[in-house]
């Protein structure tokens, strides 16, 4: 299934349920390894990602098998050897293994993480953190060694509010003798989700959601269970399939809480968001709105990750609109795509583009170079006229469970090949 073709011009109709969380599920399910009891993971999103980091469980001796509701993890048994390459270098998430299996076992040796090609992603910020906590950091022969002899809490301030930093500094302050305080926290809801779960386990964390976080450590961790939430970035994906192609939808168990900025930007382009139990219903203006700014931002800004498919929406704008990327320097590789397909886009400089919105939008053949830009496509197909196929879907099959899928249930002629 490595090709997606799109027969576009189709306004999206009708409700589609929203899977649960890639960027929530990857740090809890790596959290699973701080408590030997099991633990039940539910609504886990059948993604590649997912499948990839229980291919590094079962590697580090731990027991899972999937049902129906989600996924049951024992890792009374864990050893700390050899993790398949492929699975550590090609995902970014395989680095919330680090903060875990340091909690754990008090060592670890791992590649360096892979992931999307949207950055240079440094680690620096993990490294130096979890120094503070105990932790010495060896490179030997491009492999990182790392080992805690007496892994203590700290007071630790980040430069920068990183997710990744975040997840890693709280996976291993949970199993570190004392407190961790840690000032700069990120505030994404996926580090609520996964100090949400750690607690379910026995875990004492304050100000989850905030920029500061208390951590207490050294409580022994039990079996839980815990529902994974639903995925922001994919609802927010479909929101604005809806957006550009003039359609009336109801985004079931979307996170709507969580998604003001990512509402008020799609209101912005003309959309009327509804809010209630089931879900966010979104009606399209016939055609969007240009919005003449946007800049990405850490939460509660609007999500680095949903900037491609704003930016495919803003194609068939009514006017002008800048947008800035701040998050990661490389997420512009989808302009050229976009661009072949008649987008009117200008390159102002690193992190900085002009969207000059047109009237249409015609059907090619184009390639997904990376996960979110790779959505955007399969959005900018359903937006233009003709047939567009994309290839290099293994990148968007790492975070959507079954795009086409999802997209057939709101009525657009969509299918992978
Ligand atoms: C997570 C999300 C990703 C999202 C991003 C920002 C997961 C699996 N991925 O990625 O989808 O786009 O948050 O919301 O949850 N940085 C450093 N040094 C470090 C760490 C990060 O310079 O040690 C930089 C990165 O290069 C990037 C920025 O900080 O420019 C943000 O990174 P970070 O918040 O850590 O994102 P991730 O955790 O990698």
């Amino acid at each position: 299934m490595n090709s997606i073709h799109i027969q576009g011009g189709v306004a999206l109709q009708g409700k589609v349920r929203i899977q649960g969380s890639k960027n929530a599920v990857l740090p809890i399910l790596a959290a699973t390894l701080l408590t030997k009891e099991t633990s039940y993971i539910r609504n886990c999103p059948r993604i590649a990602d997912v499948y990839k980091m229980v291919s590094l469980l079962k590697s580090l001796g731990c027991s899972v098998s999937w049902d129906e509701g989600g996924i049951r993890i024992n890792a009374e048994r864990v050893c700390c050897g050899d993790m398949p390459v492929e699975a550590v270098t090609g995902m970014r998430s395989s680095l919330c293994l680090l903060g875990a299996l340091i909690g754990r076992c008090g060592e670890v040796i791992m590649e360096h993480p892979g992931g999307c090609v949207i950055g240079e992603r440094p680690i620096d910020l993990h490294i130096q953190a979890l120094e503070q906590m105990g932790v010495v950091f060896r490179e030997e022969e491009g492999r990182m060694m790392a080992f805690a002899q007496n892994l203590h809490g700290a007071e630790i301030t980040l430069p920068f509010a990183s997710v990744g930093a975040t997840e890693n500094i709280i996976l291993a302050a949970v199993m570190a003798e004392g407190d961790t305080i840690v000032y700069g926290a990120a505030k994404e809801p996926e580090i609520e989700a996964l100090c949400s779960y750690l607690e379910c386990c026995g875990a004492n964390i304050d100000g989850a959601g905030s920029s500061v976080l208390r951590i207490r450590g050294g409580r022994p961790l039990y079996d839980a269970e815990y529902l994974v939430p639903a995925d922001r970035i994919v609802a927010g994906t479909y929101l604005f399939g809806c957006l550009g192609t003039g359609g009336n939808t109801l985004l079931e168990q979307a996170p709507w809480k969580d998604m003001k900025s990512v509402i008020r930007i799609a209101e912005q382009m003309g959309a009327q968001c509804t809010v209630a139990e089931e879900g966010l219903y979104v009606q399209a203006p016939e055609r969007p709105k240009s919005i003449g700014f946007l800049r990405t931002e850490p939460y509660p800004g609007f999500p680095t990750d949903l900037q491609s498919m704003a930016l495919a929406v803003q194609t068939l704008g009514d006017g002008d609109c800048v947008i800035e990327e701040t998050i990661f320097e490389n997420r512009f590789r989808v302009v050229e795509p976009l661009k072949k397909m008649g987008a009117d886009i200008e390159v102002q400089g690193a992190g900085r583009i002009l969207v000059r919105g047109r009237e249409t939008l015609r059907g090619t053949a184009v390639e997904a170079k990376e996960l979110r830009g790779g959505a955007a496509l399969v959005l900018a197909g359903l937006m233009a006229e003709g047939e567009t196929t994309i290839t290099g879907c293994q990148y968007i099959y790492r975070g959507y469970e079954n795009i086409c899928r999802d997209l057939r249930e709101l009525g657009a002629r969509i299918i992978s090949v």
